[in-house]
């Protein structure tokens, strides 16, 4: 199976979450990893390469810290640019059907915090529902989210270990993900 993972940080110099994440997974060869703040540091998405990458992996990982419950602003801007009618959806649009999209996410709140009454009312997996359904209006199929919680109080081994269950986790077939 082929694997990309599109991370959007908009300033991964700072970060220590997501970096430790990249970090695990830039030392393996069996996966396409990329940084899209890196790549399009003027925002201007190339439509016509992101569309023929997509056309070539068969999983997706969209790998981002959470801002305001939900994804940084390049990768939504990446979701309006790339996913156009015709190609991705409507009438004719029907290029991403079967592929599998999954979220990585870290999360500076707690786990206890996203639940029903808990600080932050809701669970991630609610959180993510707009870009669950934008998976599925391009026929995709939405798996399983991965979250690191408490990610700007985890020490270096912590984040480690979370750094080796994301790479587990996007590597797990689809049948134990959703079993
Ligand atoms: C603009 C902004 C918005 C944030 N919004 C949230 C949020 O909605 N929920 C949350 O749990 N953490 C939120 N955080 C905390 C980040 O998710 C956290 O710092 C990040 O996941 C840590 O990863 P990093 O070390 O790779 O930067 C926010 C941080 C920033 C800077």
């Amino acid at each position: 199976m082929k694997i990309m993972v599109i991370a959007a940080h908009p300033h991964l110099n700072e970060s220590r979450a997501n970096r430790a994440l990249a970090a695990e997974l830039q030392q393996r060869e069996d996966l396409l990893y990329r940084d899209l703040y890196q790549e399009y540091p003027k925002w201007n998405i190339n439509v016509e390469r992101e569309q023929q990458l997509l056309l070539s992996y068969d999983r997706v990982i969209f790998q981002f810290p959470l801002y305001w419950y939900s994804c940084p602003p390049l990768l939504k801007k990446w979701f309006d640019d790339v996913l156009t009618f015709g190609w991705a959806f409507g009438t004719g649009g029907t290029q991403l059907k079967g592929k599998e999209f999954i979220v990585a996410t870290t999360a500076g709140g707690s786990e206890k915090a996203y639940r029903s009454g808990g600080e932050n009312l809701y669970t991630i997996s609610e959180l993510l529902r707009p870009i669950q359904r934008t998976v599925t209006k391009c026929k995709g199929i939405y798996l399983p989210a991965f979250v690191t919680y408490n990610a700007n109080e985890g020490t270096d081994a912590y984040l480690a270990k979370e750094a080796v269950r994301f790479s587990e986790h996007i590597r797990t077939s689809i049948h134990a993900l959703i079993s």
